[in-house]
């Protein structure tokens, strides 16, 4: 926490720039309560994971990656969903954040929502991301769920989420969110 604002990362797994999960996240930025903001993290230059590599030298912008994780005080991941499950830049994304001395997720609060054109809202990629969490420690708000289906219907042209009640479930998400974090800092 930073002169007594809450510090939330938020990042998706899409690098689209029509992204629906981009849009959700945006709105979560507008939703945040009172004494907390959300800086949403762009993966887009974070190279794939070699191991090979990474003996040789964490590259910036994992470096830069694992600092703004380090300095929040809790997380937001907004997931689109590939073929059942989480996409590649995601699951890359959280591979490199898990690795080191001091992994910067290590129990860290989480918030997940995740959107998409189709029924489910991303509802499967939400339960492969709990299964990751459980690696990284990383511990997720069970309820409320938010899983924006026919996110094409609901996100304007103009990339903005205008679906009430898909905002009123991100603020709900939020608030669990934060709940949770001050529960984590109380101890
Ligand atoms: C490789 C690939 C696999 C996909 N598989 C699924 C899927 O299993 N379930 C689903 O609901 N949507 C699936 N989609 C459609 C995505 O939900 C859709 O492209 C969505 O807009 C991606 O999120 P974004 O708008 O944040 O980029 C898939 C898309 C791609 C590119």
């Amino acid at each position: 926490m930073k002169n007594n604002i809450m510090k939330i990362a938020g990042f998706t797994g899409s690098l689209r720039q029509g992204s629906f999960n981009k849009a959700a996240l945006r709105a979560a930025r507008e939703l945040m309560p009172e004494g907390a903001e959300l800086e949403i993290i762009d993966l887009a230059d974070i190279p794939f994971l070699n191991e090979d590599a990474e003996a040789l030298g964490i590259p910036g912008p994992v470096e830069a990656f694992k600092k703004k994780l380090a300095e929040a005080d809790g997380i937001l991941i907004a997931t689109p969903e590939y073929n059942y499950s989480i996409p590649p830049v995601l699951k890359n994304a959280l591979d490199w954040a898990s690795r080191g001395k001091e992994p910067p997720l290590y129990g860290k609060p989480l918030a997940i929502l995740s959107a998409s054109p189709g029924m489910l809202g991303g509802a499967r990629a939400q339960y492969h991301l709990r299964q990751v969490c459980v690696s990284l420690n990383l511990i997720p708000v069970n309820k409320p769920e938010v899983m924006i289906s026919s996110a094409h219907t609901k996100v304007s042209a103009e990339g903005v989420l205008e679906d009430e009640r898909a905002l009123r479930g991100i603020q709900e998400l939020l608030e669990a969110l934060i709940l949770n974090i001050r529960k984590s800092q109380e101890k």
